[in-house]
């Protein structure tokens, strides 16, 4: 076994509900206006999943189109993991429920929880595991049903988030640099300013506490704001100099679709302009699922062509934050 091996992405996909929620909508739920939608975040409408939707569901649909754009088998998977702070439940895994789905049966599968850095977090992990020998073909995925988890009378959270999912297969090999090493940061001091407390074992399901709205996501979000900016910025910077690369030689920067305010100021601080790609406004925030969309998007587009280095770069409660750059071989 090779002690490293090239990691290419060989096929993408993504899904969102059919269900679309509008700024207008969501003035009949909250006091907003889509003007100040729009104006403070980027966004014009999210995706909103059926009820009888869960995250592995969202997750499966991203999956199989991956497979199929790859060319692959699901059989052929050896590692599963999904990405989500919105699993279909504690346990089992929802990796183990798309595994059952898609008929992955000769994967291993877990759940990876680094809100929405995950799906970065989870690229990394399975290209790491491809790189030093340890598994092959790996599918990773980033699931939300982020609705379920919101405070719709919650005006300064429930505009930001949407529904979806996406999905990118790995395989060892390829033309070109592949999946470069990423940069990755986590700062667990932070953890409050990004949550959802109840729940779990510190805040355990009780009456008690769904009276008090803890199994929603709470946020500070000009604090998340200020983080964010700069985290996403310096992981980029890093990253590329672990690659012994420039911004100028990068064709399209993919950050977390959180906030077009939050782009906007990495693009400056950067100084790469058009060159990120942004596609906040139709989805809104569908943490862990958001960047997974984005890079299926941007490569379905035309945006992405063979040759071109990409940055990813995102962030997510934790904190947790990190970039990386690939070389797109297909
Ligand atoms: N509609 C109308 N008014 C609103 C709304 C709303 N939906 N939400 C808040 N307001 C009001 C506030 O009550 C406040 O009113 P006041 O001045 O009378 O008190 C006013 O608007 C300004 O509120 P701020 O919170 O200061 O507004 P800000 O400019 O900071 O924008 C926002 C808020 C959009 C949440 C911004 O802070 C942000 O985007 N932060 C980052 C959030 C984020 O991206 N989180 C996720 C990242 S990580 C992850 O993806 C999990």
């Amino acid at each position: 076994m090779d002690s490293k091996r090239i990691v290419s992405i060989i096929g993408t996909g993504s899904y969102v509900p059919e269900r679309v929620l509008t700024n207008q909508d969501l003035e009949k739920i909250v006091d907003t206006s889509d003007e100040w939608i729009f104006s403070r975040t980027g966004m014009r409408e999210r995706h909103i999943a059926a009820p009888e939707q869960a995250a592995s569901d969202l997750g499966t649909e991203a999956a199989k189109k991956a497979l199929e754009d790859a060319g692959v088998d699901a059989e052929e998977i050896d590692l599963l993991i999904v990405a989500t702070l919105s699993p279909d439940m504690f346990f089992p895994s929802t990796a183990c429920f798309v595994q059952e789905k898609i008929g992955a049966k000769n994967a291993y599968c877990y759940d990876l929880g680094a809100a929405c850095s995950g799906f970065l977090y989870a690229l990394e992990t399975a290209r790491a595991q491809i790189a030093c020998g340890a598994v092959e073909t790996a599918l990773v995925i980033g699931s939300e049903k982020m609705s379920t988890f919101l405070d719709w009378e919650d005006r300064t959270t429930c505009i930001l988030f949407g529904d979806g999912a996406g999905a990118a297969v790995l395989r060892s090999g390829g033309e070109g640099r592949g999946v470069m090493e990423s940069v990755m940061g986590s700062d667990g001091s932070l953890a409050h300013l990004l949550s959802t407390p109840g729940g779990g074992s510190r805040n355990p399901m009780t009456h008690e506490m769904l009276d008090q709205g803890m199994q929603y996501l709470q946020m500070q979000g000009r604090e998340v704001f200020k983080h964010a900016v700069k985290r996403m910025t310096d992981a980029v910077l890093s990253a590329l100099e672990k690659n012994g690369l420039s911004t100028d030689e990068i064709k399209c920067f993919i950050p977390h679709q959180a906030n077009i305010r939050i782009i906007d100021a990495i693009s400056k601080k950067l100084g790469v302009g058009d060159r990120m790609y942004v596609n906040v406004e139709k989805y809104a925030n569908t943490s862990s699922a958001a960047l997974a969309i984005a890079l299926d998007e941007a490569v379905k587009d035309g945006t992405i062509q063979k040759g071109d280095l990409v940055v990813l770069t995102v962030f997510g409660g934790g904190f947790t934050w990190g970039a990386n750059v690939l070389e797109w071989g297909k």
